[in-house]
């Protein structure tokens, strides 16, 4: 079982990272294969419409073709059986890094002659996004969107799991920052009781057993 986690936070310490370290953690526990890649350490393009992945007579279907640093790290995910991937939410979507990340990965696999994917084997997707909103904005506001986002995932030919992550801690000193919206014992208490277990959660998904 081969498994490729995608931090695709900026910070390599944070709400998303420790989830993504947790879930590499179950996944490592039941002996799977596991690459941990801190998406912003890579320097990549996001898909230039080159189309060379939808030229005829291409030796390989399911290739991106543009070559940089994520070219070699596409390929390793088309061959794993798992990709926990996680983002923070900027502006009500995956960051910039993470969308970038998506075109390269899912355009490659999208025939334009049918419709259907170009790729042999299959790969779970599993995702967590952390946010600053809590769970009631994240239904009426983002839940929507982001399903329709990651419809194109269903080109990796296996399934698609979205874990939200309300409510998170931005900071550790909130009165050093102009952040007066936000209420710091709120997002301590929640960091104390509330994300602790969704570091259970994602150990779990990691180890399959979610
Ligand atoms: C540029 C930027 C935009 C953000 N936009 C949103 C947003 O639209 N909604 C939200 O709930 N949180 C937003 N946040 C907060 C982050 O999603 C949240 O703090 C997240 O947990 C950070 O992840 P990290 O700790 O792994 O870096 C934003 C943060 C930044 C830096």
């Amino acid at each position: 079982m081969k498994v490729t986690i995608v931090n695709a936070s900026p910070r390599k310490n944070w709400n998303t990272a420790q989830l993504l370290k947790e879930a590499a953690r179950g996944a490592e526990s039941v002996g799977a294969e596991v690459e941990y890649v801190d998406l912003y350490d890579l320097k990549f393009t996001a898909c230039r419409s080159c189309l060379a992945c939808k030229r005829k007579g291409i030796d390989e279907p399911c290739k991106c073709y543009w070559k940089d640093e994520l070219s070699p790290l596409l390929e390793r995910i088309w061959k794993s059986d798992k990709l926990i991937a996680g983002s923070p939410i900027y502006f009500s979507q995956p960051t910039g890094w993470f969308r970038s990340f998506f075109e390269r990965l899912v355009f490659p696999a999208l025939s334009y002659d049918d419709g259907s994917s170009l790729l042999k084997g299959s790969v779970d997707l599993d995702v967590f996004f952390t946010m600053n909103v809590p769970e009631d904005i994240y239904r009426k506001s983002y839940e929507a969107r982001l399903n329709e986002y990651f419809e194109p995932a269903r080109l990796l030919n296996g399934t698609t799991r979205l874990f939200p992550i309300f409510d998170t801690l931005q900071v550790n000193d909130y009165s050093k920052y102009n952040m007066a919206i936000f209420s710091e014992e709120h997002k301590k208490e929640r960091r104390e009781t509330v994300f602790p277990n969704d570091l259970k959660i994602a150990f779990e998904v990691g180890a399959g057993r979610r």
